[in-house]
């Protein structure tokens, strides 16, 4: 039922990148439960169909009330446009709240802008830190979670993070992974069928997802995650739907169809995690993906020197190589197995973080005292 003293407030969540929009749905539908009106502004930081629309079909987002095009470009150029345009979106909405997903330009843009006009502002995925700041996301997530008034954390380790940044406790709820909302709300819709079928993923297969500038952007680097790749291709099939950052370097580095590998398009969220729900290995260096196979019980293999999501290496399936150990990694993931039972999973990953944060949202929005989450854990 629609609360009066929510009449008056108005959230903005402001989305531009793949992995925002599954961080975002089950948000989106909790402050629709609580009857707390907003919008979304969708950045075009991605724009591709396959890297935007379709995850607004597949999870049910409303209609994004703009779109700013911004569109790709240095980080400078692609900032500095996300500046121009959200501050204009900003003052002409005037938001009583603004709701950043995760860790990417578009977040880190939104959260300045809101700063400076004096507009508050909610970071969702608030604490990671991978202490590696060769990451742009790592500089945008340190940014992000000093500005924001509210923090959504989805691990305890980033309760630390965050303390030891000096974020007052007050600020800071531990809610679980909104992500793994999406996920769970999509597991009975996950048929691995159809896709295997269009993509001839027959019997056991892999499902590589490569995109960090640290793997993809320089030739060297390309070159040693190829062959890693051609390693695993070896020992059984692998499907790479292809994120457009890198594709040409990767292809030039021989990341091209060939016996036992298939590069094809990004697939749309409901086809990915089918693909990857009948797949027996995942090699990746996405976020996201390293929670998502941690609950879906998949071996996970992350070619990256390190991680922001430790959790799922000490509640998942995820193991960190680098290139040249992949292969071996491989074979011994392929030799154990799926190995997660659900009660392992991380704390609070049970598909009601959505809900948890729209309540604190709400609460907040009513003028309600909150009592610091991080001392416990937001109901
Ligand atoms: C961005 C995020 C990264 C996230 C990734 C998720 C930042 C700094 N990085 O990286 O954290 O893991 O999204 O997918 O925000 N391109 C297209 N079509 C599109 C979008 C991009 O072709 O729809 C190509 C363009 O050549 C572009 C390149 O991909 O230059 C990189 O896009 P960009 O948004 O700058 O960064 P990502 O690598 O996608
Ligand atoms: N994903 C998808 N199709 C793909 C690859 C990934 O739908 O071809 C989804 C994946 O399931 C997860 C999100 O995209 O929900 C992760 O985004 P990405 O790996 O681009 O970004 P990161 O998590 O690394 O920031």
């Amino acid at each position: 039922m629609r609360d009066p003293r929510l009449q008056d407030s108005y959230v903005l969540h402001v989305l531009g990148a793949r992995p925002n929009f599954p961080k975002a749905a089950p948000v989106v539908t909790g402050l629709a439960e609580l009857g707390v009106r907003q919008g979304i502004v969708h950045t075009g930081q991605h724009y591709d169909v396959l890297m935007s629309d379709v995850f607004f079909a597949d999870l049910g987002l409303p209609e994004p009330i703009a779109n700013l095009g911004v569109g790709s470009g240095s980080h400078a150029q692609q900032t500095a446009a996300l500046l121009a345009g959200l501050e204009e979106v900003v003052l002409r909405e005037k938001p009583s709240l603004v709701v950043v997903y995760g860790d990417v330009n578009s977040t880190l843009a939104a959260i300045l802008v809101c700063a400076k006009l004096g507009v508050p502002t909610a970071h969702v995925e608030a604490g990671l830190r991978s202490f590696d700041r060769s990451m742009p996301e790592e500089i945008n997530r340190i940014v992000t979670d000093a500005l924001a008034d509210l923090l959504f954390v989805t691990s305890p380790d980033g309760l630390s993070h965050l303390a030891r940044e000096g974020v007052p406790a007050d600020r800071v709820h531990l809610v679980g992974n909104s992500m793994i909302d999406s996920l769970l709300a999509a597991l009975p819709k996950l048929d691995p069928a159809p896709v295997q079928e269009r993509l001839g993923a027959f019997g056991r297969y892999a499902v590589a997802t490569l995109h960090r500038p640290g793997n993809v952007d320089a030739p060297e680097a390309a070159k040693e995650l190829v062959d890693a790749v051609l390693g695993v291709a070896e020992q059984l099939p692998v499907f790479v739907p292809l994120h457009p950052r890198g594709r040409q370097r990767l292809a030039d580095a021989g990341l091209v169809d060939r016996p036992g590998l298939s590069i094809v398009d990004p697939l749309g969220y409901l086809d990915f995690l089918s693909l990857v729900r009948g797949s027996a290995l995942v090699v990746t260096d996405s976020g996201g993906v390293q929670e998502e196979t941690t609950v879906l019980g998949v071996p996970c293999l992350t070619v990256r020197p390190n991680t922001e999501r430790p959790i799922t290496v000490t509640h998942g399936t995820n193991r960190l190589v680098t290139p040249a150990q992949l292969p071996a990694a491989a074979a011994k993931a392929l030799a154990d197995g799926a190995t997660t039972p659900s009660e392992e999973l991380p704390p609070l990953w049970d598909g009601k973080s959505g809900i948890r944060i729209a309540r604190v949202i709400a609460a907040w929005l009513r003028g309600d005292n909150l009592a610091p989450a991080s001392r416990g854990i937001a109901g």
